[in-house]
């Protein structure tokens, strides 16, 4: 018989909650793989900052889903050498710190929970998925979006280190940041985003759970390449 290669999974699942490091490790795992590196998240914020630039009523349901079919969501290759992963583009206009503020942060949940929004954006993460070679992360990823995912790692972290770790991240950007504050609305994102009725935050019965509060971004990284292997 012949020797078995083995050959590095072709769809990587990476979900956990708000800055639980997924991004990070996501990106640098993609690069180091030669895979596409696809923050699913950028959608619902993309969505929301649409809906909220055009003032909105975001408890509209049904506006806020019609808007969130019919919107085309651009994102390519950076543009900026500026620490982006991408440029994200809503009509020509280029949105990628946009979707980073407060105000989107403060929202995104209520958007992220309509199922027609979901169904929407799902769709389009799932084709994009299904050609492989990617590493997705999300909150759904390895239950709804590729529950056939060659390798599911879901992250955690407590609250106080993702707080700490969003602080920092804002602070380093020359961004205004308040520790309690962002501690408090990481909290409450958490919560509305594992109680929701469709496709809520919650680990893939096959996912393999890291729990990163004592770990650096290397160890992180380290960590899911040896589980690549
Ligand atoms: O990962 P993030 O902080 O950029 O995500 C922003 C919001 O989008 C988050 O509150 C939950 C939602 N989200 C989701 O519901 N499903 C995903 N696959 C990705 C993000």
């Amino acid at each position: 018989m012949g020797t078995m290669t083995k050959t590095p999974p072709s769809t990587i699942a990476l979900d956990g909650p708000a800055a639980s490091g997924k991004s990070t490790v996501g990106k640098r795992l993609a690069d180091q793989l030669g895979y596409l590196f696809f923050d699913t998240g950028i959608m619902y914020r993309a969505v929301t900052w649409i809906a909220l630039s055009r003032d909105m009523d975001l408890k509209n349901e049904a506006a806020v889903t019609a808007m969130a079919q019919e919107t085309q969501i651009d994102i390519r290759q950076p543009t900026q050498n500026d620490g982006r992963a991408c440029d994200i583009l809503v009509e020509d206009r280029d949105i990628t710190w946009d979707i980073r503020s407060g105000n989107v942060e403060a929202y995104v949940s209520i958007v992220a929970a309509y199922a027609g929004v979901r169904k929407a954006l799902t769709d389009q993460q799932r084709r994009i998925g299904l050609r492989g070679g990617v590493v997705m992360v999300g909150r759904d990823i390895g239950t709804v979006v590729l529950p056939e995912a060659d390798l599911k790692v879901y992250m955690i972290a407590s609250a106080e280190e993702r707080a700490r770790r969003r602080h920092t991240e804002l602070t380093a950007r020359g961004e205004e940041s308040n520790y309690d504050e962002i501690l408090s609305k990481m909290i409450e994102r958490d919560r509305i985003d594992s109680t929701r009725a469709v496709a809520p935050l919650r680990p893939a019965d096959d996912a393999l759970i890291l729990d990163t509060d004592n770990m650096n971004e290397s160890q992180v990284y380290e960590r899911i390449m040896e589980l690549c292997k």
